[in-house]
């Protein structure tokens, strides 16, 4: 049986707390003897500024560089507000991304049954939704030059940041977008805003190029990014696999987040190149929501994005597939049996602690284990 190798960086604020329940379930997944693994600890964002001064450091990325996946909780929060802007603790996730070469970040937005009611919208709207957004995830506004507050001398200051694609980084998304629609209903909407934007107008003439050219077989439609947002709540059901790029795939997500019943419902998996030789792809795991200060420290927090996160780390990095199904088909037991967090409880219904909701995805595991 395979050792797998874990880096586990539980960040701030509900990080450690929604970390802990994916030990737990790691735990139960290792006792089953689905697999060994073998999890190092790291430090990310503000507690890494309180430990070494930066919000990550030179030998934590290496791990995770050298790790078959890291798992990340959360990033941020007031305590921070006050440290140079290079230095923030957002800048270690970026830096990992970056370093790490993680492009494409897929972010599943699925409605479990059990929670159509739970959603915003109208329980038709977003009854067995399943959409999945594929941002682009080390280019466009984020990364590009410059991006500087520039004093103009005469009493104003001057704040600059710079959307910058290539075709290489639109192209190779937008294949990770038209590759995932062939597995799923075939379906991508490619989404810029290229009635004011240079980079868009070169995201629509590229993905529609690479469109021509591969994938022809897969349906594609583009939206206008403000258009999206409109009929995202609108109709969200019409929309298999969006690809948009860093920043809109980052309001996007927040979004669609909501069709889900809550931001503590959603999974991420961010996924470098595949290496030509061996295979392997750089990844790293953690869920969409950040680390939600206003409830940190309460145990509170709902865990399932952070599970559902390790679920994608078992598909795309692990080589479990099954093991992933499983997993998910836990969290959604659990989801049934009617266990729910505060995030989810609607008025009436009990809310259960972060680690009832682990404890519950654990059980619900082990009652299915082979
Ligand atoms: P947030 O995602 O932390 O919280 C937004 C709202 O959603 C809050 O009301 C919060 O209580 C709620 N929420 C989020 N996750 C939840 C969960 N698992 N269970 C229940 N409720 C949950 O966004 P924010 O408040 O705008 O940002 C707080 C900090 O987190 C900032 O410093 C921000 O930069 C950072 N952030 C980090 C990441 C990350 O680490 N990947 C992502 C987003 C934001
Ligand atoms: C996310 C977060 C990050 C982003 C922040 C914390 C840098 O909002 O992962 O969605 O903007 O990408
Ligand atoms: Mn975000």
């Amino acid at each position: 049986m395979p050792t797998h190798k874990l880096l586990l960086l539980p960040g701030d604020g509900i990080g450690p707390e929604v970390s802990a329940e994916v030990e737990k379930v790691l735990d139960r997944l290792a006792a089953d003897g689905s697999a060994r693994f073998e999890v190092e600890r790291g430090l990310v964002g503000g507690c890494a500024i309180d430990a070494h001064g930066v919000p990550v450091s030179d030998a934590d990325v290496a791990r995770a560089a050298a790790a078959d996946a890291v798992l990340l909780g959360a990033v941020g929060g007031p305590k921070w507000d006050g440290v140079p802007y290079e230095i923030r603790p957002e800048a270690g996730l970026l830096r990992l991304r970056k370093d790490l070469g993680l492009f494409a970040n897929l972010r599943p937005a699925i409605c479990h049954a059990a929670l159509a009611d739970a959603s915003s919208l109208k329980r038709e709207l977003v009854e067995g939704l399943d959409i999945l957004i594929v941002r682009e995830l080390t280019g466009g506004v984020y990364f590009g030059e410059p991006k500087e507050i520039v004093d103009l001398g005469n009493g104003q200051k001057r704040g600059i940041d710079t959307q910058v694609y290539d075709t290489y980084e639109i192209e190779r998304i937008a294949r990770v977008a038209f590759e995932l629609a062939r597995l799923r209903t075939g379906r991508v909407t490619s989404s810029e805003k290229r009635n004011v934007m240079k980079s868009g107008v070169l995201w629509h003439q590229t993905v529609t190029a690479l469109h021509a050219r591969d994938y022809s077989d897969v349906e594609l439609k583009h939206e206008l990014a403000d258009a999206l947002g409109m009929k995202l709540v609108q109709a969200p059901k019409r929309f298999d696999v969006i690809v948009t790029d860093n920043l809109f795939g980052d309001m996007l997500s927040d979004v669609a987040a909501m069709l889900t019943g809550s931001l503590g419902m959603l999974p991420s998996a961010s996924l470098g190149e595949a290496d030509p030789v061996s295979g392997r792809r750089r990844a790293l795991y953690e869920p969409v929501h950040g680390s939600a200060p206003d409830i940190a420290g309460r145990g509170v927090a709902n865990p399932l994005a952070m599970i559902g996160s390790l679920a994608m780390a078992l598909r795309y990095s692990l080589d479990m597939a099954a093991e992933a199904d499983r997993l998910e088909r836990a969290i959604s037991s659990a989801l049934d049996a009617g266990h729910r967090t505060a995030d989810l409880a609607r008025p009436g219904e009990t809310a259960i602690s972060t680690s009832q909701m682990g404890d519950a995805v654990v059980a619900a595991l082990s009652a299915s284990a082979s």
